[in-house]
């Protein structure tokens, strides 16, 4: 075996980042491409795998926000040891003097408490890094904050009761985050993710055969077109897949040195190839008269029309109306579900009365929806107290910042 076929087959530690909440749902979705040696984290996995299997999860998911390459890491217990160890590396060959880099630093609670800033921490790797070209190629790469080839994360965390610290670094390989699918129009930025509107749709009990499937507060639609996503299983990257077969450049691996130095770029256009194929197919079967969509909103109706069309869906697969979820009735009879995210105060300032709108949303779906099973995204226990009806479940999901609950009511 030579030096190639062996880094190719080596095992590397990976970091894949998620919405807090996510963190099993992504490791289940991890483990299908043969990664290993998982530990959770809250905000992600780290895993063990081949770089193939790193370049079919990005391709792939549909939970992840991000995922790392794992280049350094050493404990330090004084400042200086810290420039020392994160100089010690052979930096040049992991990106080349010509591309351009830039550095962010996480801290654990008890880093942040010590360290209080993280840009001091970040232009110390920098000046290692620098060094380190400097003696090892003669010169060294330049800083680019707005688009960098190459984006090191690294993350510093307390360790013998805090006399000491350990530092990961991280290269990221995506570039821009993986919850950005493609098909919001543009300068469009809806209140839920994709990633997290997709484990929204992951937790419900959706039986795809036989429910129909309602949005009545649906906005941009991000939680139906994710449903979309899912009933044809299609990947996250399902509008870069052309791009890929081009071998134009759609994440930051594509430019990193360890990458080129593979045979992965002929195999990823192959691949982006077959997957759009088989998309294609099972977008071309997916049937109508199952997913209906409703909002006061006709502007965000359309704005949902236009991400359909980006997304590469038949615009007659969603029936949209313009209607108040307070008194709107199904479209068609159970079995189905309801999957929404309500108004709530935080997001949009609203002065309105909540509490009173999310008893009446309760009311309509007792009145109305018998046989279906109704979740809904909120965040305040004043709004969901005021939901007179029984939950089957809760679960906390963070939107933002926001520490949200899916809730499920089953209406009998
Ligand atoms: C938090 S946003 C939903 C965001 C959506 N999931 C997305 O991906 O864009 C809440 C939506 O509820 C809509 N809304 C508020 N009151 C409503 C009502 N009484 N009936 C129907 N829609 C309503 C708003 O217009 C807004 O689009």
């Amino acid at each position: 075996m030579n030096n190639e076929e062996n880094a190719a087959e080596k095992l590397n530690w990976y970091f894949t980042s998620c919405p807090t909440g996510m963190e099993e749902m992504l490791l289940e979705e991890v483990k299908k491409y043969d990664g290993e040696s998982f530990q959770q984290f809250t905000g992600g996995i780290r895993f063990k795998a081949k770089q193939w299997n790193v370049i079919e999860l990005i391709v792939n998911s549909r939970l992840a926000s991000r995922v790392y390459l794992e280049v350094h890491q050493y404990k330090f217990y004084k400042d200086n040891d810290h420039f020392a160890l994160a100089k010690d590396k052979w930096w040049h060959h992991l990106f080349s003097v010509n591309q351009t880099f830039k550095i962010s630093t996480l801290f654990d609670k008890d880093a942040n408490r010590f360290f209080k800033n993280s840009m001091v921490m970040s232009l110390r790797l920098k000046d290692a890094i620098a060094d380190s070209f400097r003696q090892n190629v003669g010169s060294r790469p330049d800083i680019s904050k707005d688009s960098p080839d190459i984006s090191l994360l690294q993350r510093i965390e307390a360790i013998d009761g805090q006399k000491g610290w350990f530092n990961r670094i991280y290269l990221d390989l995506c570039g821009e985050p993986l919850s950005h699918r493609g098909y919001r129009p543009h300068g469009h930025e809806a209140p839920l993710r994709e990633n997290l509107a997709s484990a929204i749709v992951q937790s419900t009990d959706w039986n795809k055969d036989e429910d129909i499937f309602i949005d009545p507060m649906c906005g941009s639609g991000t939680i139906i077109i994710e449903a979309l996503y899912l009933a044809a299983n299609l990947p996250g990257a399902w509008l870069k897949l052309h791009a890929l077969a081009k071998k134009s450049q759609v994440f930051a691996f594509q430019d990193h040195l360890w990458y080129k130095r593979e045979d992965h770029q002929e195999r990823l256009e192959e691949y982006a190839m077959d997957l759009l194929k088989k998309g294609e197919d099972s977008v071309n079967g997916l049937p109508g008269g199952q997913f209906f969509a409703s909002d006061l909103s006709s502007k965000a109706l359309s704005i949902f029309e236009k991400s359909l069309k980006l997304a590469n869906f038949p615009s007659d697969l969603v029936e949209m109306e313009v209607a108040d979820a307070l008194v709107v009735k199904p479209y068609e009879e159970a079995p189905g579900i309801v999957v929404t995210n309500p108004p709530y105060g935080e997001r949009l300032g609203q002065e309105e009365d909540l509490p009173k709108f999310y008893h009446e949303l309760g009311e309509n779906f007792k009145a109305n929806y018998k046989g279906f099973r109704c979740y809904i995204l909120t965040s305040d226990q004043e709004y969901r107290k005021a939901i007179s009806l029984q939950t089957s479940m809760r679960k906390p999901f963070f939107n933002g910042g926001i520490e949200c609950r899916l809730l499920k009511y089953d209406i009998r």
